[in-house]
């Protein structure tokens, strides 16, 4: 046992017994290493399972032509800039990316970041000022509230925060009417929400911030690759207008990597790229990556079937799901929650799932509401048919024995 003082900092650590608890119960599903990653499958604790828990939408990361562009890089550039964007850490490779990823979400400039959390925190925290406000949907990601977090802090709390319920246009204009006309209002969501799976209802958001003189900023995370007829995101699935002012991508997810970018107006992201202290108070997205995601975005360009056949793998399984009669909420994409609502019972069938050859993701309280948790099911276009009947059926049989459905 480590030395403790009589009042010490640490104590709240050595009194922390919730993780070991579950570890010794059998039921902990976090940290599981993966021994190998087949694509689709994946072997953890010695056995291949079907991954149902990546947000590799597109199976990306195991492609032949990426990896080899991330050799490539690595061979010309070495394994890390070793500094900031703002001084030594910019290559040409972010300079070329950030021309391409621009051009490809239709914007005058990109700014690319180490990665998607840092872009929000980045820009975010990076546009709000004093007496400005910040109108942030309920279930935005972790990384945008933290982003409002740091501006609030920056700011010594002049940053009014305030919340709207959870896609709900009617909610952010009662919100909106009730503020000060004359200070300036940002409002901020996901494009598809990360564990609810369902898309932003962006028109009508756009409608509201445009009687309010309010921009909008769009976290295209899970929506890249995902949405529109060519992977374009959620503009393209609404038609091709724009609506957001400000557009968050991050290359973790359709783009197989790490790192994320925002895109805008060529001012405005010049703004950012002098005053986000995420982009540069850390060292640059390093040459692999680099070239790795140049190559994903050549092929998200150039091979639409990939982002056709995900959006095919997404309607057959929420048809599915519910005519076995799981609960799948408001699911339109590729994420599928299978609703739960209990922390104890999500647990028991995450396990009886993986011990019977199928991973996804159990999210329970406080990440969600109790009688929110659920079972988070992500899918790729790299699954075979026989992997996705594998995995209906094995949720219908251990969900069947747990009274899930
Ligand atoms: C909606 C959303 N935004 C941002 C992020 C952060 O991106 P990254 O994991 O690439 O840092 C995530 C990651 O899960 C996300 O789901």
């Amino acid at each position: 046992m480590a030395l403790q003082y009589a009042m010490d900092i640490f104590s709240k650590c050595y009194d922390f017994k919730d993780a070991e608890t579950v570890r010794k119960s059998g039921f902990y599903p976090y940290f599981i290493p993966i021994e190998e990653n087949r694509g689709s499958r994946v072997v953890m604790n010695g056995r291949e399972v079907i991954m149902i828990g990546s947000n590799n939408y597109l199976g990306l990361s195991m492609d032949p032509r990426v990896q080899e562009a991330a050799k490539k890089a690595v061979e010309r550039f070495g394994t890390s800039c070793s500094g900031s964007r703002l001084i030594n850490g910019t290559f040409t490779q972010h300079v070329e990316l950030e021309n391409r990823l621009a051009r490809f979400v239709g914007r005058e400039a990109a700014l690319v970041f180490t990665a998607g959390y840092l872009a929000n925190l980045g820009a975010i925290s990076a546009v709000l000022g004093r007496k400005e406000h910040v109108l942030s949907d309920r279930y935005n990601h972790a990384s945008i509230v933290d982003g409002i977090m740091l501006a609030v802090g920056l700011t010594g709390g002049q940053v009014r925060m305030h919340r709207f319920h959870h896609n709900n246009p009617e909610h952010l204009e009662k919100t909106l009417a009730g503020l000060p006309a004359d200070e300036p209002k940002l409002i901020v969501t996901d494009g598809v929400f990360s564990m609810e799976g369902d898309i932003a209802r962006l028109p009508e958001l756009k409608k509201v911030a445009d009687r309010y003189q309010a921009r909008i900023y769009l976290d295209e995370a899970h929506s890249l690759g995902v949405l529109g007829a060519t992977g374009r995101g959620i503009e393209e699935h609404y038609g091709g207008g724009r609506y957001a002012d400000l557009l968050m991508g991050t290359f973790s997810k359709s783009f197989g990597g790490i790192g994320g970018f925002v895109a805008g107006d060529h001012t405005v992201i010049d703004y950012i790229k002098h005053m986000s202290r995420p982009l540069i108070f850390t060292a640059s997205m390093p040459p692999a990556m680099l070239g790795a995601v140049m190559a994903t975005l050549e092929i998200i360009e150039n091979e639409p079937e990939h982002t056709r056949r995900l959006q095919q793998i997404a309607r057959y399984m929420i048809k599915e799901f519910k005519a076995l009669g799981f609960k799948v909420g408001v699911a339109e994409t590729p994420i599928i929650p299978l609703l739960i609502g209990n922390n104890d019972k999500t647990f028991m069938f995450w396990k009886a799932l993986f011990e019977n050859g199928v991973y996804a993701n159990p999210i329970v309280s406080p990440a969600v509401p109790p009688d929110r948790s659920l079972l988070r099911t992500s899918y790729m276009s790299i699954h075979t048919d026989a992997e996705l009947d594998q995995v209906l059926s094995t949720c219908q049989r251990e969900g069947a024995k747990l009274g899930i459905i």
